[in-house]
């Protein structure tokens, strides 16, 4: 079975591992403080705090942007529960804001009308790898969380996913961009991240404003450190199957992959659009040896009843996420085109 995703990892990130461990050092101190500062030049910001989880990572930035009871955020309905659990963490209420089918992220005009007086931000996902023109969320005059959970390295107009927004968060769970296993980031302007250290750590604290234990360990940072060194390997890499898929896909009717959009993309997820229904489609594939999924498992406002999201619902209807990831052989992915093209013609 040619896997949906898998981590890469290396006899190098073990032994960076091991050295921590070896230490006796393993909890959050000077690999976390390493880690940090690498992260925060990638993305070209001023600093990051890492934490435990991307899920932290969206509470903590939307708590130290000021959401909270009485406060709204707007986020994707077409994207993953994270960011409906991180509003409700807060004490916010989440508003959910229909796709854009151009970039499958949220739609800038959609967006827009959901802002009210009491929106405290705007959780704009660069989705699946792509980064996505922040101007018309940046004019709405919210603050704009850019969630880079998929997108570390992409960039639009020479600007890195995650260096324009009031803050940037990152998820290094096992199968992301690069992992630390589990962890996350918060990414910006040096006092608001302050903000994000100060509440990640309950330890020693003259004051008992709100905290919690979100912090990253030092063995975690390691291999994010170590990771970090090759991501844009990584991504050179996930870019070359990228175009060999669009290549091999171009000629299979019923399927349509995306456009090639440079450096705009780092293909987290190949997310392909097809005309047929996805159960029968997914166990087609299955059965040919191939694990794909729905990039979105469910569209949120689908767990809540809600309706009003027609984009959201035609691309939760459509889009397949194909295998792609450094480690996938140029022949795994010709038996995924192989396997796509026979499911599709059953
Ligand atoms: C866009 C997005 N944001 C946030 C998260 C949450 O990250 P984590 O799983 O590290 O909590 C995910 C997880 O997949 C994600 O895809």
């Amino acid at each position: 079975m040619i896997a949906h995703s898998r981590p890469t990892v290396s006899e190098e990130d073990a032994l960076r591992v091991a050295a921590v461990v070896r230490s006796g050092r393993l909890a959050q101190g000077a690999e976390v403080e390493g880690f940090e500062r690498a992260l925060a030049g990638y993305l070209g910001v001023a600093a990051a705090a890492a934490v435990s989880s991307g899920s932290a990572a969206l509470e903590l930035a939307l708590a130290a942007l000021g959401a909270g009871p009485g406060g709204e955020v707007v986020v994707p309905t077409y994207a993953c529960d994270a960011l409906h659990h991180a509003v409700t963490r807060c004490g916010a209420v989440p508003v959910l804001a229909d796709a854009d089918p151009e970039t499958l992220g949220p739609s800038a005009k959609d967006v827009a009308r959901r802002v009210t007086p009491r929106t405290r931000a705007v959780v704009v996902v660069h989705p699946f790898g792509l980064a996505v023109d922040l101007d018309e969320f940046l004019a709405l005059g919210v603050p704009v969380v850019e969630d880079c959970a998929q997108a570390i390295g992409a960039a639009y107009g020479g600007r890195p996913a995650g260096s324009r927004g009031a803050l940037a968060v990152c998820s290094f769970y096992a199968t992301k961009l690069l992992t630390t296993g589990e962890g996350g980031a918060v990414a910006g302007p040096s006092g608001v991240v302050e903000r994000v250290r100060d509440a990640r750590d309950y330890d020693e604290r003259e004051d008992l404003r709100p905290r919690f234990n979100y912090k990253l360990t030092d063995m975690q940072a390691a291999l994010g450190r170590s990771q970090l060194a090759r991501l844009d390997a990584f991504i050179a890499r996930r870019r070359a199957i990228a175009a060999r898929y669009r290549g091999a896909l171009a000629g299979i009717a019923g399927c349509r992959p995306p456009r090639d959009l440079g450096e705009r993309h780092v293909y987290h997820r190949f997310v392909v659009a097809v005309d047929r229904p996805l159960g029968p489609l997914i166990a087609g594939l299955e059965r040919r040896g191939v694990a794909a999924r729905r990039p979105v498992f469910r569209p949120i406002h689908r767990a809540l009843g809600l309706d009003g999201y027609p984009e959201a619902e035609r691309l939760w209807a459509q889009c397949l996420s194909l295998p792609c990831y450094p480690s996938l052989t140029d022949g795994e992915a010709d038996a995924v085109v192989a396997a796509l093209a026979a499911a599709l013609a059953a």
